[in-house]
């Protein structure tokens, strides 16, 4: 489908309520502003209303009321809440983002309610775009977003599109079994899938979490909203662990871009075999987020010093040793045209400074 004027298309996003479901259709609207959107947004708890400003300024860049938005709570470990997501007054969708799940940690730490959240509920959601083929002709678009975590044993330095997938945990897992789902899916003609695998999305808002790659995120943002954080890698600023420790990062605002052009890719441009394309990042180290940090704070590096507190914990240095830091993009880039952040940490850092200002201001 191209944009045109006239161009309606139904989205329905799961997940629409958390970090970057919530941003989703406000990025949706802001790169195909000639498309009015009927927007199908659902998670445990009813999604806010996307107000579509711009996050980096308070102009507007589309008027709401030109899209649709119909948002609902559903616990999606139920068939019939999964059902009920293609029975809304704004109808069938064009497009699904399955952006739900439950996260590594609470993957590992109850392994049912993960398989039931993060695979019996895309493989219903996916038998639900089904039906819409066999009702319509028409395949709906499906993006599922993955993860690293499917990644897992001896890994090579870089990680290739053929590097072969071997999860040590039941997120990796259950991502994994969903992406083979969306490549026959695909492969069948049921539905038109793509599996984008994310790097760790930073600077993630809001309140530190018990996940292990929490502090990537907590060690910018923290400081930068004046509170004192841990970093669980190294004993000091001059660990040599610090500059040892590489994390495979994105922006929220070039991942965001990826996720809308994720919908525009044509199909033709995947082999048979596979629908799952690792998304662009960047390969940062711990020492290198500090020291960008420094040269935002006023303070530098002492104050630095003052706000994160070097508590090294072996096994959280040893998790974030395995997961693979390196990634050959090149297919994703040159022949998808999915987009790499150009920015560095610097410009990571700097998106985080200049979205607090539009939330204060
Ligand atoms: N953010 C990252 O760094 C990152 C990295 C790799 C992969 N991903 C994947 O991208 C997707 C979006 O990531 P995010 O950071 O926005 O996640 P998030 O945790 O902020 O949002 C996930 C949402 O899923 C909802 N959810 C959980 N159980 C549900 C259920 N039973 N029914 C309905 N909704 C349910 C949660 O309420 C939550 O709002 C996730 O699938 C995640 O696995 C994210």
């Amino acid at each position: 489908m191209s944009s045109s004027s006239s161009q309606v298309e139904t989205v329905l996003i799961t997940g629409a309520g958390g970090f970057l479901g919530s941003l989703l259709p406000t990025a949706l609207v802001q790169h195909e502003p000639d498309t009015r959107f009927n927007f199908i947004l659902t998670d445990t708890f009813e999604p806010k209303t996307p107000s579509f400003s711009s996050p980096s300024s308070s102009s507007s860049f589309s008027s709401s009321a030109e899209h649709k938005v119909h948002t609902l709570s559903s616990d999606l470990t139920e068939p019939k809440q999964v059902q009920g997501l293609f029975n809304t007054p704004l109808g069938k969708p064009d497009t699904i983002y399955s952006l739900h799940g439950i996260m590594s940690l609470g993957s590992e730490k109850d392994f049912d309610l993960g398989v039931r959240v993060n695979f019996d509920s895309t493989r219903e959601l996916l038998n639900c775009a089904r039906r819409i083929k066999e009702d319509s002709g028409e395949p709906v678009k499906f993006v599922f977003t993955s993860s690293v975590a499917t990644y897992g044993g001896a890994l090579p330095d870089v990680i290739l599109p053929t590097t072969a997938c071997t999860p040590e945990g039941a997120y990796g897992m259950a991502k994994l079994m969903c992406e083979y789902m969306v490549t026959e899916y695909s492969r069948r003609g049921f539905i038109d899938g793509r599996s984008i695998k994310l790097p760790t999305i930073v600077v993630r808002p809001g309140p530190p979490s018990a996940a292990t790659s929490s502090f990537v995120s907590a060690i910018i943002r923290e400081p930068l909203s004046g509170n004192s954080t841990p970093c669980p890698i190294g004993k000091s600023l001059d660990d040599p662990l610090l500059s040892q420790t590489g994390i495979w990062i994105a922006s929220p605002s070039t991942t965001l871009q990826n996720f809308v052009l994720a919908r525009r890719i044509p199909s033709s441009r995947f082999p048979s075999h596979s629908r799952t394309v690792q998304l662009p990042g960047f390969k940062v180290t711990v020492k290198e987020i500090l020291e960008a940090l420094g040269e935002v704070l006023q303070g530098g590096e002492e104050e630095v010093k003052r706000m994160v507190q070097f508590e090294d914990d072996e096994t959280c240095r040893r998790i974030v040793a395995s997961w693979p830091s390196e990634f050959d993009v090149s297919w994703a880039v040159e022949e998808l045209g999915f987009k790499p952040d150009s920015g560095g940490i610097r410009g990571v850092i700097q998106e985080f400074i200049e979205s607090q200002k539009s939330k204060a201001g």
